[in-house]
């Protein structure tokens, strides 16, 4: 168990760097058009955070808080949707852009000072 859950955070940390990296290098570059990164970043945090979220740590007071994980949950869907649904535009909205990163900022707060 505690293998899979050490892969898992493996591949949780690879989508974070995907994320925030593609959406930092695309905002930069001054056009904000949602890459593949971004996308593959925001569906791997999905996939991954909720296979973290089972009690791989055999249970009780080891795993993290259920409403912390409720959090998280929530921002990441909404990261999704931001992601998701203009995906094959040209370019979005600047204001967009910078709240796809805030949020996933704001979730990797959540993930280490929530304890
Ligand atoms: C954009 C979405 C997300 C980002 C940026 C993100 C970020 C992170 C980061 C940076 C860590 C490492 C923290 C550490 O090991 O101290 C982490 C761990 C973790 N994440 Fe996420 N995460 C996201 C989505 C999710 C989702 C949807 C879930 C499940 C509901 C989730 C559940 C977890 C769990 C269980 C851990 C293990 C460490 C712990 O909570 O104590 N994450 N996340």
């Amino acid at each position: 168990m505690e293998a899979l859950r050490l892969i898992l955070l493996f591949v949780h940390l690879i989508g974070f760097a995907l994320l925030l990296g593609g959406a930092v290098a695309q905002f930069v570059s001054g056009k904000f058009r949602i890459n593949p990164a971004v996308l593959w970043g925001s569906i791997i945090q999905l996939v991954s955070g909720i296979g973290l979220a089972a009690p791989l740590r055999g249970g009780g007071d080891a795993e993290p808080d259920p409403i912390k994980l409720g959090v998280k949950l929530v921002l990441a869907v909404l990261i999704f949707i931001m992601v998701f649904i203009p995906r094959r535009r040209e370019a979005v909205n600047k204001g967009h852009f910078i709240g796809i990163i805030t949020l996933t900022l704001v979730n990797a707060a959540v993930a280490v000072f929530w304890r």
